[in-house]
C-alpha cells in the first residue's frame, strides 16, 4: 500500500505492508523506523532503520497537522453555527412557521416553573397549542390559564410525578390521546440541593435523579416518536445541562445523568432525522430558576446566568440550526473556553468552583437541614 504526503521539505512516499493499520499509525510506525523514500527530490531509498531526527520531525508534523485540522474543522463548525443562531437569525431571520414545521402541540415536562414553563409561554406565543405536564395541579392550572388568556391557544394538563414508577406513563399515554404531538421538551430535572458526595446524598435523592433526569426524557420520547414518524415531522427538545462536559465531582449523579442526555440525543438524532424529526440537546451553565436559587452566585441574573426567559428566547432561535448547543451567547462563549484546556484543568476549575457553592450553601444552611442531611458531612 502506497500514500503520498507533502511535508516541508517536499513529497515522501511512503511504503507499508500492513492494510489493516490505520493510515496515520501506519505513517507514524514508518517514519519511525522502517523505510522512506524521497520521490520528490530524487533521492533513493533512505534505510532509517533506527530512530533518527528526520523521522521524528515528520511524525510530530503529520501528528500536528492531523490534531491542527481536527481543532479547526471541529471550531470552524463551531464558529458558523454560533454566527448562524446568535447573529443571523437575530437580525436577519425569516419568520419561522412552528405549527406547519413541527405540528399543533407542544408537550412540556416539568411546565410549570423555571425553563418549562417560559418554553410552554413562549411556544404558545408561537401559535401553539400546550400540553402541560407537572406534579401539581393548582401551579398546571394556573400555568395554563396564563397561556389561554395571554395567547388564546388550547392547553391541557396532566398531572404526573415522573418519580414514581411506569404506571404514569399509562396515564400520559391517556392524556395525550387525540393529541397531534409536533415538540416534545424533555425539560423535567432534579438537582441535588448542594454540592454534595455521593455518601452524603439520601437514597431517594439519587432514585429521583435517575427516574427523573433520565426516565422522564426517555420515556416521554418513546411515547411521541411514533406518531411524528407516521406524520414524518416533529421535534425532540432535551434539556441537558453543561454539567454534563466533564465528570463534575460533588455532582457526580447528576452530570452522570445530564451525559446520558447528550448520547441518547445523538443517538436518536441519528436513528430518526430520516422521519423528518429534528432532535436538539441543549447544555446550558447556569440559569437563574428555582433551582439555582439556593445560591446567590449562580440564582441572581447576570451577564453569564440568563433568565429563563432570555435563555429560552435564544435556545428556540437555534432549533432546527444547531443539533448539540449551549442554547445561550455567553454560555456558548464559556463553552468554547473550556474546550481550549486540557480536561484535567477543566475538571479542576468545576470541581474548585462547586467547592466554593458547596462552601455558600452549608454557611447559610441552617443547622436543622444539616444534621437531617448528614451528620458526618465533611467541610472540604
Ligand atoms: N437552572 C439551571 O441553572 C439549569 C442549568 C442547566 C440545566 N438545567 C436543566 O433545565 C431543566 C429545568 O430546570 P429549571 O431550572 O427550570 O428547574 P425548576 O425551576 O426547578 O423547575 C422544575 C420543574 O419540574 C417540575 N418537576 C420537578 N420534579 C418533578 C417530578 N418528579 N415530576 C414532575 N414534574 C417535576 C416542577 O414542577 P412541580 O414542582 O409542580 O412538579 C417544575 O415545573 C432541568 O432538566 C435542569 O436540569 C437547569
Amino acid at each position: 500500500m502506497y500514500g503520498c504526503m507533502k511535508l516541508d521539505a517536499g513529497f515522501y512516499c511512503v511504503e507499508a505492508k500492513a492494510d489493516f493499520i490505520p493510515q496515520p499509525i501506519e505513517v507514524l510506525l514508518l517514519s519511525c523506523g522502517s523505510r522512506i523514500c524521497s520521490a520528490h527530490q530524487g533521492g533513493g531509498e533512505l534505510p532509517l532503520n533506527t530512530l533518527d531526527n528526520n523521522g521524528v520531525f515528520r511524525a510530530l508534523a503529520i501528528i500536528g497537522f492531523c490534531y491542527t485540522t481536527k481543532l479547526v474543522l471541529t471550531h470552524g463548525w463551531g464558529l458558523i453555527q454560533a454566527a448562524r443562531v446568535y447573529l443571523f437569525e437575530p437580525l436577519f431571520g425569516r419568520k419561522r412557521d412552528w405549527v406547519r414545521e413541527y405540528g399543533r402541540w407542544a408537550v412540556i415536562t416539568g411546565a410549570t416553573d423555571g425553563i418549562g414553563k417560559e418554553y410552554a409561554i413562549q411556544l404558545a406565543g408561537k401559535g401553539m397549542n400546550i400540553v402541560l405536564i407537572s406534579r401539581s395541579l393548582d401551579k398546571l392550572n394556573k400555568v395554563s390559564r396564563e397561556i389561554t388568556t395571554d395567547f388564546g391557544v388550547q392547553t391541557k394538563v396532566i398531572v404526573a410525578d415522573f418519580q414514581k414508577d411506569l404506571s404514569i406513563y399509562a396515564d400520559i399515554v391517556k392524556g395525550l390521546a387525540n393529541v397531534e404531538v409536533g415538540l416534545l421538551v424533555n425539560n423535567v430535572g432534579v438537582f441535588p440541593p448542594y454540592a454534595m458526595h455521593l455518601t452524603e446524598m439520601d437514597p431517594q435523592s439519587i432514585w429521583q435523579h435517575v427516574t427523573v433526569n433520565v426516565g422522564a426524557a426517555t420515556m416521554m420520547t418513546r411515547l411521541v416518536l411514533p406518531q411524528m414518524m407516521e406524520r414524518k415531522k416533529g421535534g425532540i427538545i432535551n434539556i441537558s445541562s453543561a454539567a454534563s462536559f466533564c465528570p463534575s465531582p460533588l455532582m457526580c449523579v447528576y452530570s452522570a445523568t445530564k451525559m446520558y442526555i447528550n448520547y441518547f440525543s445523538e443517538a436518536i438524532r441519528d436513528d430518526y432525522s430520516k422521519y423528518g424529526i429534528t432532535v436538539q440537546c441543549l447544555t446550558p451553565y447556569y440559569i437563574a430558576t428555582n433551582m439555582t436559587s439556593y445560591s446567590d452566585r449562580i440564582g441572581k441574573a447576570a451577564i453569564t446566568v440568563p433568565t429563563s426567559r432570555q435563555y429560552v428566547r435564544s435556545a428556540l432561535q437555534s432549533f432546527g440550526i444547531a443539533h448539540t448547543t449551549t442554547g445561550y451567547f455567553a454560555h456558548s462563549l464559556q463553552y468554547a473556553g473550556s474546550q481550549l484546556m486540557p480536561t484535567q484543568f477543566y475538571k479542576e476549575i468545576v470541581h474548585k468552583y462547586q467547592l466554593q457553592l458547596r462552601h455558600d450553601d452549608l454557611k447559610s444552611e441552617p443547622i436543622v437541614n444539616l444534621l437531617r442531611f448528614n451528620l458526618t458531612r465533611n467541610y472540604c
